[in-house]
């Protein structure tokens, strides 16, 4: 019947996606940002890859079932991974997650031992590929990945504090009644416990609201703006307290950074990179700072200007990473 409708013009030998997308892991996270991703146009590809088959191709039906009103004509699905070959982007959400009340330091080594099997095989079949790491303890993962891939640093990336500064633009913008688009606010540092939020850099159209309140994110603020960035800092437990996981807003988040990567935007994202030499640290470890994003990673860092007191959180997140990743067996 197909040659009774259709005249062949021209026959493709191995055709092979242009704007490829690899998702590892299928779970809570991994779902979340595929259909991110699908609902944004980014891919001509995306391509899903886990260890528990019956879930993977279950997934896969079910959002190829849902192509009729998606614009990614090819949705695959293996435990091999040959089927990631000539991504574009991998996304790493596979691992162990927080238990209720658990610390995202304490999956380390869990996570560890499954990057010593994923990343090879990523590496293998996509060697020019861009790293994305969304798998907790994410910095720490990230410079796991960096280490295991022999990838130069602008190309491993970790999503880091992309998703605690929305947190943070999200509660900044309820109190003001302002979308958190025009809410400006970064937090830096160590996705999760010991994150940083620069107060001297909250604004909105330019206006300091730190001039306008000096107390602000202080303990004499009697507006306790202080108590948002502990909100972003507990929103994850909580989260995980009511549901038993996070999904919607880390798979919007990681779709925000495959739409600069993929795109070329060089939009600047706090996410993780490299930050030796930066604020003061010494050691190879990686932490969020504002990242100029495009499609070869990240090619440029912005230079932050902090308080003496932020700048040594930041160090000392920089030396609990560091005393972690030391003892790490990869
Ligand atoms: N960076 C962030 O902001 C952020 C936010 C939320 C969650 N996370 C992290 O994302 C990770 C995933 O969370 P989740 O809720 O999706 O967990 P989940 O348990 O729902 O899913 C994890 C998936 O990984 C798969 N997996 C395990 N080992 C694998 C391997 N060797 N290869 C391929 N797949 C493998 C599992 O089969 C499962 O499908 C966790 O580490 C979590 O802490 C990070």
């Amino acid at each position: 019947l197909k040659d009774h409708l259709i005249h062949n013009v021209h026959h493709e030998e191995h055709p092979h996606a242009h704007n490829k997308i690899s998702v590892v892991g299928v779970g809570a996270v991994g779902m979340a940002c595929a259909i991110s991703i699908l609902m944004k146009d980014l891919a001509d590809e995306l391509t899903l890859v886990d260890v528990v088959e019956d879930k993977l191709k279950g997934e896969m039906l079910d959002l190829q079932h849902g192509s009729l009103f998606l614009r990614t004509p090819k949705i695959t699905s293996g435990k091999d991974y040959s089927v990631t070959a000539h991504s574009k982007l991998v996304i790493v959400t596979a691992g162990a997650r927080q238990q209720e009340g658990e610390s995202r330091l304490n999956l380390v080594q869990r996570n560890v031992n499954i990057f010593k099997f994923i990343i090879p095989n990523v590496v293998k079949y996509s060697p020019h590929c861009k790293l994305l790491i969304v798998s907790n303890p994410v910095d720490i993962l990230t410079y796991v990945a960096w280490k295991i891939s022999g990838f130069p640093k602008h190309r491993v990336i970790g999503s880091g504090c992309n998703l605690d500064s929305a947190r943070f633009r999200h509660l900044m913008g309820e109190r003001l009644g302002i979308h958190p688009l025009s809410c400006h606010g970064w937090i830096v540092g160590e996705h999760g416990d010991s994150s940083v939020p620069v107060w001297s850099g909250v604004n909105v159209a330019g206006v300091s609201l730190k001039a306008l309140h000096p107390d602000m994110g202080t303990d004499a603020d009697k507006e306790h703006w202080k108590e948002i960035h502990k909100q972003v800092v507990d929103s994850a437990y909580e989260v995980i307290k009511l549901k038993g996981y996070t999904s919607w807003a880390i798979g919007l988040s990681v779709a925000d950074l495959a739409e600069t990567i993929m795109k070329n935007l060089r939009r600047v994202h706090p996410i993780s990179t490299a930050v030796k030499g930066l604020h003061g640290i010494k050691d190879d470890v990686f932490l969020s700072v504002p990242c100029v994003l495009g499609s070869s990673g990240i090619t440029d860092v912005v230079k932050m200007i902090l308080k003496p007191d932020e700048e040594e959180k930041i160090k000392k997140s920089a030396d609990t990473l560091w005393g972690i990743q030391k003892e790490l067996q990869f």
